[in-house]
């Protein structure tokens, strides 16, 4: 049966259109004890989801929509190492890489939790050698600077569980990012660091990505030519984390220093494998446990929980009835975290390329919508930036407020103050402010929803339960819409195009007319930008 004409999205459908008129305080107003009906205590988080439209009924017929959409079946597929990746045939198994070894968890038949455990004690000596100094450059440095380049999924995660944690980094170790191809970014970061004490992660599931495999080049013929060492040295200063063993050994690594992952590991999901190794050079392979415990305790609860008090259940849930129900659009997530900063483009990027598709599993084309359009800012810098527009424009943007209990600096003034502010904004959303007569611009209309996750510290393990609600959340709904959340088919058209249009750059240098007919814009750019 077609979702949308199913019988738990037509009962929600008329929830709608019976609850919409009613407003957040009024439901307040209705019942006192709706804060603490409509949070959750769990393993140092409270996640608070009062300040949304959902009253019991609509509550009970999200948790019927997951239900009748076999939700349940449907985790326990990709718990068991069913290719849920349906387009690809691939199991989709990141739960296995935060596992005990003894999880023994299965895919076609083989226990990849004793790779994922080799791969695990592989990086741990790794990291050792490093951090004791065991581990010498080319003329006898130490490595004391990790240069990572990756793009996408192999980039965004180490980059921001670096930055979130790096009160956490181990004395004396620094760590630079590079993904765009854009060379200033490269030439930034050679421009600040000293090859003999530099390692090169070069991190690629596929080791076929241009931006990786440019910049990785770039990088290697500036360390050969800087230090003038022999192509030996290569072994010395470049590691790759790839599924890709044999193009990294012809870029010229050395077998002992290539972390592989398996192919079940979409990229976006893969900051828990070795993709994870410049996490555990920088704060240690022991905040990297603990980073992966938190999400494995995160899994063990999405796993366990009755749907009713899940978190990446519920919190999927409330998305649902936010994009399908309400129809907003929009979603901002709103860490009031500094050391956050990066987390919303990291989401961004899990949440879009997952959900943000055209088709169902079967190819059918989608008649509602999908994945929300995900954007935010660490608070409090994001309030004085587009809050205006989430507080007083005719588009309704649900916000996710993300918080923690303890300061990660001494200044606890700071941290009263930080939190006073993500209270106030969310309570802002809610009551509004009528104005008057007089000054119109100062009305608020209120009644905008917004959940709030506080969380106790931002510590690995904390980090890592956050994570995987995420990761979690972005399944249910996957599995509520019936689409494949673990494909990323939309950003293969624009490789294509810019390799055509590469391949047509010469003969244009040249001053001739390319063999490749574009359309009129696109060639008139490029003789604009490249025509003699
Ligand atoms: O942007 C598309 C994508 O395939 C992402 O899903 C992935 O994280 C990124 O490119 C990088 O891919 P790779 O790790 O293979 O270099």
């Amino acid at each position: 049966m077609d979702l949308e004409h199913s019988p738990a999205w037509g009962a929600l459908t008329k929830l709608h259109a019976q609850h919409h008129h009613s407003t957040i305080a009024e439901h307040f107003a209705l019942d006192p004890k709706r804060a603490a009906r409509l949070s959750i205590q769990h393993d140092g988080l409270l996640f608070d989801y009062s300040k949304t439209g959902l009253t019991d009924s609509i509550k009970a017929g999200l948790i019927a929509l997951a239900d009748q959409q076999a939700l349940d079946t449907q985790k326990n597929a990709m718990f068991s190492g069913a290719h849920i990746n349906n387009s690809e045939d691939r199991a989709v198994m990141h739960v296995a890489l935060r596992a005990p070894r003894d999880a023994a968890y299965h895919v076609d038949g083989r226990n990849i939790s004793d790779d994922i455990h080799d791969t695990l004690d592989h990086m741990r000596r790794f990291c050792d050698t490093i951090h004791k100094g065991e581990w010498r450059g080319h003329n006898g440095q130490p490595i004391k600077t990790i240069v990572h380049i990756g793009i996408g999924g192999s980039d965004l995660g180490p980059y921001m569980v670096c930055d979130a944690l790096k009160d956490f980094a181990l004395n004396g170790m620094n760590i630079h990012f590079v993904s765009n191809v854009d060379g200033a970014a490269l030439h930034n970061c050679l421009g600040q660091i000293n090859p003999d004490e530099t390692l090169f992660l070069i991190a690629s599931k596929s080791f076929t990505t241009e931006e990786t495999l440019k910049n990785a080049e770039s990088a290697k013929a500036w360390f050969l030519k800087t230090t003038g060492a022999a192509h030996e040295a290569i072994a010395k200063h470049f590691a790759a984390m790839t599924v890709n063993v044999d193009a990294a050994v012809t870029f010229g690594i050395d077998a002992d220093n290539i972390f592989g992952f398996g192919a079940y590991v979409g990229g976006r999901f893969s900051l828990w494998s070795s993709i994870g190794l410049p996490i555990a050079l920088y704060l240690g392979f022991d905040h990297f446990t603990a980073l992966l415990n938190g999400a494995h305790a995160m899994d063990q609860h999405f796993l366990h929980a009755p749907n009713h008090e899940n978190l990446p259940v519920l919190l999927g849930l409330i998305g649902i009835w936010h994009r399908n129900f309400c129809t907003y659009e929009s979603l901002a997530i709103l860490p009031y975290a500094q050391n956050l900063t990066a987390l919303p483009a990291y989401l961004q990027q899990m949440d879009m390329e997952s959900n943000g598709k055209t088709v169902d599993r079967n190819g059918r084309d989608l008649p509602y919508a999908t994945g929300p359009v995900i954007f935010g800012a660490s608070g409090t810098n994001g309030q004085h930036a587009f809050y205006q527009l989430i507080h007083q424009s005719q588009t309704i943007i649900p916000c996710e407020f993300i918080a923690f209990k303890t300061a990660l600096s001494p200044l606890q003034d700071h941290h009263d103050a930080l939190l006073c502010h993500v209270l106030a904004q969310s309570r802002a959303l809610m009551i509004g402010r009528k104005s008057e007569a007089t000054a119109p611009e100062k009305h608020f209309s209120g009644n905008r929803p917004s959940t709030t996750l506080i969380v106790d510290a931002l510590s690995p393990y904390h980090l890592g339960q956050i994570l995987a609600l995420y990761e979690h959340k972005i399944f249910v709904q996957g599995a509520i819409w019936g689409l494949n959340s673990y494909d990323q088919p939309g950003v293969e058209l624009g490789k294509i195009l810019a390799k055509e249009i590469s391949g047509a750059l010469p003969t244009i240098k040249n001053g001739q007319s390319a063999t490749t007919s574009f359309d009129p814009s696109t060639q008139n750019m490029l003789d604009y930008l490249f025509k003699n």
